[in-house]
């Protein structure tokens, strides 16, 4: 005769504290996402005014937006802006561990298959994309924002700088590689923060897809333009 295991109460407990954590961690992760995302959509529309000329003054319209935001931190504020993506970015990449760690550490379970392998191909992709967007975001700062990997690097010259770094080819393809990644990255993202949001029936699955797919496209397609139009020559000089 076989003796079954029935869960005791701290089994039971310790499976509802790992469950409600999980959705914490989860939840971490989309706000954070959330939060991360703003900051490339908002940055991507700041770089896109490198097709501008000059104003009137003879000032290029991105240096005269990178004065504007080097001003913001005279008061502080972009130190602010600075702390808050950082203390996102360090949350965002210590729940993605956590998550991890667990899904690793987790029994495989055989229910509802297929949605199994869907999640485990996306969490595979994130953790293949995730790496090298913060090695590219490591060799941009080096590029644009310091200045010792760029061959002409010149302080507060930002329509130069740009224009200049990514007429390199070996550069541009860096930018457009990992352009990629953040698009293929930002899918699933969105993909499953919009699940973590609630958005988690069955019945909304193309909704998903489909909003998830136009914002990453969104994303890859304008800033993809810039090192492709710097290498070809169309940004004005
Ligand atoms: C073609 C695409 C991009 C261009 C042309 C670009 C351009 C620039 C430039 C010119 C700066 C330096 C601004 C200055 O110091 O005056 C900068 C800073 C920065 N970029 Fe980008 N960027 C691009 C994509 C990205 C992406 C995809 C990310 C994130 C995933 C990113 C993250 C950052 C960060 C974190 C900084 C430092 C911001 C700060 O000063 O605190 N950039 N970018």
């Amino acid at each position: 005769m076989s003796v079954q295991a029935q869960p005791t109460a701290a089994t039971a407990a310790r499976t509802t504290n790992q469950a409600t954590s999980t959705i914490g961690l989860k939840v971490v992760m989309a706000v954070t996402g959330l939060a991360l995302f703003g900051f490339v959509i908002g940055h991507m529309l700041g770089n896109l005014q490198v097709y501008l000329p000059r104003g009137v003054d003879g000032v290029w319209a991105l240096d005269a937006y990178g004065k504007f935001l080097r001003e913001l931190g005279h008061g502080g504020g972009i130190w602010v802006a600075r702390a808050g993506l950082l203390a996102a970015l360090v949350l965002h990449l210590g729940a993605a561990w956590a998550l991890t760690r667990r899904s690793w550490a987790a029994r495989p379970v055989k229910y509802r298959q297929w949605n199994a392998k869907q999640s485990t191909y996306a969490s595979r992709t994130m953790r293949v994309s995730g790496p090298l967007i913060f090695l590219f975001v490591v060799y941009h700062l080096m590029h644009l924002t310091w200045g010792n990997v760029h061959h002409d690097y010149r302080v507060g010259a930002v329509h130069h700088n740009v224009t200049t770094g990514l007429a390199q080819p070996l550069a541009a393809g860096v930018y457009v590689v990992a352009m990629l990644a953040l698009g293929i990255h930002l899918y699933h993202g969105i993909w499953s923060l919009l699940q973590t949001l609630g958005l988690s029936q069955p019945r909304y699955e193309n909704l998903r897809r489909g909003a998830a797919g136009a914002l990453a496209a969104l994303v890859v397609v304008g800033n993809v333009s810039i090192p492709i139009a710097a290498l070809a020559g169309w940004l004005p000089a």
